[in-house]
C-alpha cells in the first residue's frame, strides 16, 4: 500500500485522479519582506483560463498536502505557471513557501476555477481591474492575455497598497509589457496602470473606494465616470475591499456577473494563508 498526495491510502490500482501533481520551482523573486513571486513547471495537461485560481501547496511532515488557493498570475498561453504571494510569518503555508528555491517541489491542484474571467463579463468598451495587495495576481494573468485587448478598447488596472515598495511587481510587469512579443503592440495606448498608496506618499494617494467615490480616479485618468453601457469591472482584494468596491459598482448601475450568467462586473477574494 502507498499514500497518494491527498494522504489517502491507495492500492497500486487506486491512484487518486484528482491528486495534485508535483511541480518544480523554476524561479523565485522577493519584493519585500511580505511579498514574492515564483514560477513553476506546467504540466501539459494543466489547462486554465487567464484570471482563474488553483490550489498550490507543500507536503506536510506527515505526508498530507497543505494546500491554499492561489490565482495564477501567468497568462493561459504561458508554458510555465507564475504565482504572486504574500508571506505571513505564522501562516501555515506561506511561512514555508517563502523559503522555496529553484529545483524545489511544490504541489499543483488539478482543477483551476474562478470568476475573474473574460467570459463572465458582457461585451463592453472599457475594462477596469480593481486590485489591492496580492489581489493584483489574476490581473497579472489577464493583462498578458491578447484576448483582453481583442475584447476591449481600453484596459485600466488599479493597484492600491499600503507602501510604494508593494507596487514593484505590478509596476515592473506592466512597464515590461511593451516589450512583450505577444501583447507588446496591443497594450500600447490601451493599457493603463493606476497605482495608489494609503500609508506612504505616492503619485496617487488613498483607497480605491475613496478615489472612485470622489471621482478623482476618473479625473486623473481623463475618462467619464462608470457607465454600465460601456464599462466592465473586475475586483480582487480583501473581503472588505471587495464589498466596498462592489457597492460602488452597484451604485453606478453595474450588475454582478458569473460564469453561468455574465454581466457587468465580477469579484474574487485575494487569497492568503
Ligand atoms: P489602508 O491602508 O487604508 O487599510 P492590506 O495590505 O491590508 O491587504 O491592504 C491593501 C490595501 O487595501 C491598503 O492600501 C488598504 O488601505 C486597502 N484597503 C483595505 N481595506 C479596504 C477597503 N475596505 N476598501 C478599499 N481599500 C481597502
Amino acid at each position: 500500500m502507498s499514500v497518494d498526495a491527498t494522504g489517502a491510502a491507495t492500492g497500486a490500482a487506486r491512484v487518486n485522479p484528482n491528486a495534485p501533481t508535483e511541480e518544480t520551482v523554476l524561479a523565485v523573486e522577493h519584493y519585500t519582506d511580505r511579498l514574492f513571486r515564483f514560477r513553476i513547471t506546467r504540466p501539459r495537461s494543466f489547462r486554465f483560463r487567464s484570471g482563474e485560481f488553483v490550489m498550490i501547496g507543500l507536503p506536510k511532515e506527515d505526508g498530507r498536502p497543505l494546500l491554499r488557493a492561489y490565482s495564477v498570475a501567468s497568462p493561459a498561453w504561458d508554458e510555465e505557471l507564475e504565482f504572486y504571494s504574500i508571506k505571513v510569518p505564522d501562516g501555515p503555508l506561506t511561512s514555508r513557501l517563502c523559503h522555496i528555491q529553484p529545483g524545489d517541489k511544490v504541489l499543483l491542484g488539478k482543477k483551476p476555477t474562478g470568476t475573474l474571467v473574460l467570459d463572465a463579463l458582457l461585451p463592453g468598451k472599457r475594462l477596469y481591474m480593481f486590485s489591492t495587495g496580492t489581489g493584483f495576481a489574476p490581473f497579472a494573468s489577464l493583462v498578458r492575455d491578447p484576448e483582453t485587448y481583442e475584447r476591449y478598447d481600453e484596459v485600466i488596472v488599479t493597484h492600491t497598497c499600503r507602501e510604494v515598495a508593494e507596487l514593484t511587481y505590478s509596476r515592473n510587469l506592466v512597464a515590461d509589457l511593451v516589450n512583450d512579443p505577444l501583447v507588446g503592440e496591443m497594450v500600447e495606448g490601451k493599457l493603463r496602470l493606476y497605482t495608489s498608496c494609503t500609508r506612504e506618499p505616492h503619485d496617487h494617494q488613498g483607497r480605491i473606494t475613496d478615489l472612485i467615490e470622489s471621482g478623482k480616479l476618473f479625473e486623473d485618468l481623463g475618462v467619464t465616470p462608470l457607465d454600465p453601457a460601456t464599462d466592465r469591472g473586475m475586483i480582487c482584494g480583501s473581503m472588505e475591499m471587495i464589498q466596498d468596491t462592489k457597492a460602488l459598482m452597484i451604485k453606478a448601475g453595474l450588475t454582478e456577473g458569473s460564469n453561468a450568467s455574465p454581466a457587468e462586473f465580477v469579484i474574487e477574494k485575494a487569497f492568503a494563508g
